[in-house]
């Protein structure tokens, strides 16, 4: 699979890699064995970046990605994580001898002495000003504890904030056919920077992929059940913050535009892949099968433009309200 540089720090992920949420909690069961099947499955269709948290599953996500690569040291896979969600989301918390704690959690967790890249996740707003955050950041690089840094945002601004500070080699953004706003500042300052654009829940939580009803339901720790109006964290996560009913009326519209032999989850993700600035791409998958097809959506050809202009027309006419004043 071809791979993009995120160009401060010299790293490189495959255009498609994998978002590894589902591995730890909140969506439902996945047992240890589909946990790895799902990671094998990626490994093997090319997949080079996982994307992890040390929350998800308060660790059991950084757990399995080490058991899984500790047993094929032939592959050679980016892993990011994410620290300062396992305590209270308040700027005070963010200071270097939290940062090293945590820090030496992750890695034992991964199994490794430096983690490759770690990214913020999505901290309070005042974070992104803070000099001191910046510097102690800049500290665990030099203690040659983490080899890269970056964060994860949920607002356009905080990305913007982020790519102004030196040494931040990636943000981590929502980005999908349901969440266009970053194509307008942050992907082109992004690029003029050399920071990595990482894409998440680039199926709006699975609803691009055109298979839900108004009447599916979604398991009771399935934050698809939990979280729609962002009951216990940010709405924006859950289903890209587009209202269920509507979404699903959104997606099937959606589906309707996928091109012959792509499916509709392959269309979103190919539609991420292809806007100038995106580094890589990180679909959640529960399943070896998702892995697989989310992965061969690498290798379809760039959609045409008559598709692009449906999928703008969609966004324009049932979801940008919705959310672009939000993030
Ligand atoms: N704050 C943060 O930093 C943050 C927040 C959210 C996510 N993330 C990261 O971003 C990653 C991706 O986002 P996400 O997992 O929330 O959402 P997502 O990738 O938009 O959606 C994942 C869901 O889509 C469905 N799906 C996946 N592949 C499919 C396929 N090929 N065909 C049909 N359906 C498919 C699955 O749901 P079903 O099987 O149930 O249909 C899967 O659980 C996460 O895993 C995590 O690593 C980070």
């Amino acid at each position: 699979m071809d791979e993009r540089e995120f160009r401060r720090s010299g790293q490189h992920a495959s255009v498609v890699g994998l978002g590894t949420w589902q591995l730890g909690a909140d969506w439902g069961d996945v047992d240890a064995k589909d946990a790895e099947a799902v990671l094998e499955a990626a490994a093997e269709s090319g997949v080079t970046f996982f994307d992890t948290a040390d929350v998800y599953g308060d660790g059991r996500s950084e757990q399995t990605i080490a058991t899984f690569l500790s047993t094929r040291p032939d592959l050679h896979v980016l892993v990011a994580t994410k620290m300062g969600r396992r305590v209270e989301q308040i700027p005070e918390n963010y200071v270097l001898d939290n940062f090293r704690a945590w820090n030496d959690r992750s890695r034992r967790n991964l199994g490794v002495d430096r983690v490759d890249l770690v990214q913020l996740h999505c901290p309070p707003t005042p974070v992104y000003s803070s000099d001191e955050v910046f510097d102690a950041l800049d500290a665990l690089v030099a203690e040659e504890r983490i080899a890269a840094y970056g964060v994860s945002v949920e607002t356009c601004a905080q990305a913007l904030t982020a790519i102004a500070r030196p040494n931040v080699a990636s943000v981590q953004i929502i980005l999908n056919p349901f969440r266009m706003k970053p194509l307008r500042e942050v992907l082109p300052a992004a690029r003029e920077a050399g920071v990595g654009i990482i894409a998440r829940v680039p199926l709006a939580s699975g609803l691009l992929s055109g298979r839900y009803t108004k009447d599916t339901v979604f398991a009771a720790d399935d934050h698809r059940t939990f979280n729609r109006h962002g009951e216990a964290f940010d709405q924006g996560e859950t289903f890209s913050g587009v209202d269920y009913a509507s979404g699903v009326e959104a997606a099937a519209e959606f589906a309707a535009l996928a091109p012959e032999g792509y499916t509709p989850a392959q269309t979103a993700l190919r539609w991420i892949v292809q806007q100038p600035g995106v580094t890589t791409v990180i679909p959640g998958a529960r399943s070896p099968e998702q892995a697989r097809a989310n992965a061969a959506a690498a290798k379809l050809p760039p959609l045409p433009k008559e598709t692009l202009a449906a999928i703008d027309e969609l966004y324009e006419r049932r979801i940008k309200d919705q959310v672009e004043h939000r993030w």
